[in-house]
């Protein structure tokens, strides 16, 4: 059978950065092949040079047998290759559909748009992503979840022949996941090959049936999805063993209260929430993607409004109305949605990482203690891993997860009594993870209070104190943290509606 795409010697340098070295990659009708390796490894590079958005430096490039040099996102296109981005790429001011058939809208006569035309196609391809939304829908208003499937209906909409998913779960929910799930089979059916990038190690097993790892831009190995462990996998991708040991939990019943929440709410989306969490705390929630985690997050941060309730911190009653109140409250927000908030792109990693805390660099005359500021920025660059040439390097040229460890990089560094971290290792890689956890865990054992949103309920298990769940915009209860708790007691909570609600939908 001849492979549908294949990849041999490919050479890729950018500037102090050997990206790509003698990479080989092929992929199969009707297969999903899963090309995984830690941020930085070099994927999304393979992945541009196979779709045409870089030039590869050496190496050939075949689909179906023939040699091909696609010269741009048409010329791929044209062979039946398309791509789903890591970062969104969609126009804000537009709607659903105006996206999905950019560049190929339907024309009546004299060139019109066929608005009819528009919506009707881009609606067929929603519903068979049993995506309920309307083609009319402005993306700005859209949650970034939704973009993320907005995205990828109009990669569908090309009808390709190879389909290449880039982190394509990493901001959608379980329910979400599935739908993409049942596409990808759907598309494996009718013959599309897949190349799936994902930091999500569970996702591998349950769809993948080829793996290429790839370790600092060099192949490492192909292998069978079914018989090789995934512990095999990882040790193929970080070239050592990962141990995480889950720490001790410390008493922290006795420390004074640093923030406390008392009947917030807010629409819908927050319905009386109330909670506290104590210095030395780390306190995760758990809870269905819409169950009303980040809302809660954005409002103490003032990132949004309230309708009601109350925030203290330490002790005293706050009035905050915007994240600058929250800041000089001393509370600091790690927003989920990493592109819009935290990131200077066009600057260098250092300052970046400086940025955070620049009192702390500026001399008595003001003037920025360089020295400082790199060792800094160097201590965090080794700490998390951050691929990068050096600390000079600007931000906009490392690679997707290496970006989002400069923002988390930022943060731990941010001198606040209360951080709110919103999936804090949502596309990092496995390596990375653990050493987020610990320095999360150093920021609690300093004082700090410490609130930690995750989907994975891994994640919140091995981080928290104690573990928050929310339901439909309830907090539905609070659970220890440690061996005590297991993953159905969080989802008999993160599913336990309000039977009042719940029957008043029913007489609907
Ligand atoms: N346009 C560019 N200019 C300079 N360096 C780049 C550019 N694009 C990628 N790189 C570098 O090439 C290397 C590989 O990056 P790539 O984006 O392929 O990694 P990745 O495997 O997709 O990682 P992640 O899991 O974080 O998305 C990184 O060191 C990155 O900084
Ligand atoms: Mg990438």
């Amino acid at each position: 059978m001849t492979n549908l795409v294949e990849m041999r010697g490919i050479e890729k340098r950018f500037p102090g950065v050997h990206a790509l070295k003698a990479v080989q990659f092929d992929l199969r009708p009707g297969e999903v092949h899963a090309l995984m390796g830690e941020n930085g490894a070099g994927k999304s590079t393979l992945m541009k040079i196979m779709s045409g958005i870089y030039a590869r430096d050496e190496g050939e490039m075949f689909v179906d047998g023939n040699p091909v040099t696609p010269d741009g996102p048409r010329a791929a296109q044209d062979l039946g290759i398309g791509i789903i981005h890591q970062e969104l790429s969609l126009m804000n001011d537009l709607t659903a559909a105006q996206n999905v058939l950019i560049g190929r809208e339907p024309r009546r006569r004299f060139g019109r748009l066929d608005e009819a035309a528009l919506n009707a196609k881009t609606a067929e391809i929603f519903a068979s992503l049993n995506l309920k939304m309307d083609p009319r829908t402005q993306v700005s208003t859209q949650t970034i979840a939704r973009q993320q499937l907005i995205e990828i209906a109009k990669a569908l909409s090309y009808s390709p022949r190879v389909l290449i998913m880039d982190e394509p779960t990493a901001a959608l929910n379980d329910a979400e996941i599935n739908e993409l799930f049942k596409v990808i089979d759907k598309l494996k059916a009718d013959g599309v090959g897949i190349v799936y990038i994902s930091h999500r190690m569970d996702e591998i097993k349950r769809i993948a049936d080829r793996v290429t790892i790839l370790r600092d831009g060099a192949y490492i190995d192909t292998v069978e999805a079914a018989d090789t462990p995934l512990s095999t996998i990882i040790q193929l991708m970080v070239g050592r063993e990962v141990t995480q040991n889950a720490p001790d939990i410390p008493d922290t019943s006795v420390s004074p209260v640093a923030l406390e929440v008392r009947n917030l709410s807010r629409g819908k989306e927050v319905r009386d929430v109330s909670f506290d969490v104590r210095k030395g705390e780390i306190l995760g929630f758990a809870g269905l993607m819409g169950a009303g985690r980040t809302e809660v997050a954005r409002i103490i941060f003032g990132a949004d409004p309230r309708d009601r309730g109350e925030i203290f911190v330490d002790g005293q009653s706050v009035d905050i109305r915007t994240p600058n109140t929250a800041v000089q409250a001393g509370i600091g927000y790690l927003s989920e949605d990493r592109k819009h908030f935290g990131l200077a792109v066009d600057m260098t990693v250092r300052a970046n990482i400086a940025m955070a805390d620049l009192g702390r660099f500026a001399g008595k005359t003001g003037v920025l203690n360089e020295t400082a500021m790199e060792r800094v920025a160097k201590e965090y660059i080794d700490r998390l891993g951050i691929r990068t040439p050096s600390d000079t390097q600007e931000v906009r040229f490392l690679s997707g997860g290496n970006q989002q460890k400069v923002v988390i990089a930022k943060w731990l560094l941010r001198d606040c009594d209360v951080l709110i971290f919103d999936e804090p290792t949502r596309g990092i890689d496995i390596g990375a993870k653990s050493e987020i956890y610990s320095l999360l865990e150093d920021l609690a054992a300093q004082g700090r209070a410490i609130i930690v949103i995750s989907s994975e309920l891994p994640e919140v298990m091995r981080l928290s104190h104690r573990i928050a769940v929310m339901c439909e915009g309830r907090l539905t209860g609070i659970l220890p943290g440690g061996a005590e708790t297991t993953q159905e007691q969080i989802m008999e909570l993160a599913t336990q509606r309000d039977p009042a609600l719940a029957g008043a939908e029913e007489t609907l």
